[in-house]
């Protein structure tokens, strides 16, 4: 951990993992931990100001607690608030944000703060990283996607007409504070989907993370739990912090997720969709001979127990249809995540043309 926050918490009271990529920062787990936000950023940085970015239902919960925290410290704080939903992480919240910011005379060493979930991270990420070239910013994840996921390795975007994620930038932040209470307030669907990301970094590379989740309930180890995502994707970052070989892993189950979200005019959520594709993919790797050992009776059984889909009526023609149009796409070919075993999942490169007969093993 960083020297400068060491003081600020009992030794053991909190879990820190170090990510080391274009910059080095903590990714800080703990409970009740945003009341500490203003004692980081004092110790972190000489920003006078702090934009606080979030959505609206966020603002309402979390808000106050943070700002109370950066007033204590002395910290000027302006708060942006959008409404809340995929929709908003749009050019036009992104322009109205970087504007909010000039209006209020925002300086390169003054500070954002992105309370709130993947949306949130997003766009006030992305924000950061071009407003005069470049300031820093802080992630406060506040859904389990964003605290597993999004809020680490250092990904921006906003959504274009077009696609999701169509413009953006790698940018990481100064610091992310993972205050697990405020999962407590998560509606289940929520906290189903960050579980399905959860349960993909445990066919990854980490069979005892999958175990745990298979046999105790997740929200009672949940600094646990996500600590254990963080240092998965911490490593791949630090591999390939610019997405071009191994980092492409975390996109197990991706694939088909990404052309049901869009089947489904995004009606379908991401977590669904990712636990479609997680199972999906297991089920085709070993009818495809490419796995010697099945995992789609455990992996289905706990992404059932989380509450979460492993089929869906979309036809293996529509689906494949959209795969091909994917950005992930590189001519004729694709790279796919292949769990080998719970645990141990590799890249393979499949040409375009047998996708179809691929998927077709899928559970419908
Ligand atoms: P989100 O930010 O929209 O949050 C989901 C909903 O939960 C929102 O309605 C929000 O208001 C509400 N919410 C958030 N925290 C809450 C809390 N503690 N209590 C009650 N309600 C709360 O969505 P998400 O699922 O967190 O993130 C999805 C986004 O993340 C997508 O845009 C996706 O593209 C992006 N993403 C980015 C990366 C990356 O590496 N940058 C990785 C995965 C996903
Ligand atoms: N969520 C995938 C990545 O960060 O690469």
């Amino acid at each position: 951990m960083n020297a400068a926050l060491e003081a600020l918490w009992r030794p053991g009271s909190v879990s820190a993992i170090t990510v080391t990529a274009s910059r080095t920062y903590d990714v800080i787990i703990g409970q009740d931990l945003l009341k500490d936000t203003g004692a980081c950023v004092r110790r972190l940085s000489r920003a006078q100001t702090a934009v606080l970015v979030s959505d609206d239902q966020v603002h309402a919960l979390y808000g106050q607690a943070v700002a109370d925290s950066l007033a204590k410290e002395g910290i000027r704080v302006l708060s942006y608030v959008f409404p809340h939903g995929e929709e908003a992480k749009s050019a036009q919240t992104l322009f109205s944000l970087l504007e909010f910011m000039a209006e209020h005379g925002v300086t390169r060493t003054d500070l954002i703060l992105a309370l709130g979930g993947g949306v949130t991270g997003d766009l006030a990420g992305f924000a950061a990283s071009i407003y005069l070239r470049g300031m820093s910013f802080i992630q406060l994840p506040t859904t389990l996607l964003a605290a597993v996921d999004s809020s680490v390795g250092g990904k921006t975007a906003v959504n274009l007409t077009a696609g999701k994620n169509l413009a953006g930038s790698f940018h990481q932040p100064l610091l992310v504070l993972c205050d697990t209470n405020t999962l407590a307030s998560l509606p289940e669907q929520e906290f189903a989907c960050g579980m399905a990301e959860v349960i993909k970094y445990g066919v990854l590379s980490d069979p005892e993370l999958f175990r745990l989740v298979e046999t105790q309930d997740a929200k009672n180890h949940l600094t646990q739990v996500i600590g254990r995502c963080v240092a998965i994707k911490r490593d791949l970052v630090q591999k390939d912090e610019f997405d071009t070989g191994s980092r492409q892993l975390l996109n197990l189950g991706h694939t088909l997720a990404h052309a049901v979200e869009k089947c489904s005019h995004f009606s379908v959520s991401h977590g669904a969709a990712v636990a479609i594709g997680l199972a999906a993919v297991a089920r085709c790797a070993y009818a495809a001979g490419l796995t010697r050992e099945s995992i789609s009776e455990r992996l289905e059984n706990v992404l059932v127990r989380y509450g979460l889909p492993i089929s869906c009526d979309f036809s293996n023609e529509q689906l494949c249809q959209v795969i091909l149009t994917d950005k992930k796409r590189s001519g004729q070919s694709i790279h796919l995540a292949i769990p080998r075993q719970i645990g141990d999942t590799f890249l393979y490169t499949m040409d375009v043309d047998r996708l179809e007969e691929f998927y077709s093993h899928r559970c419908r």
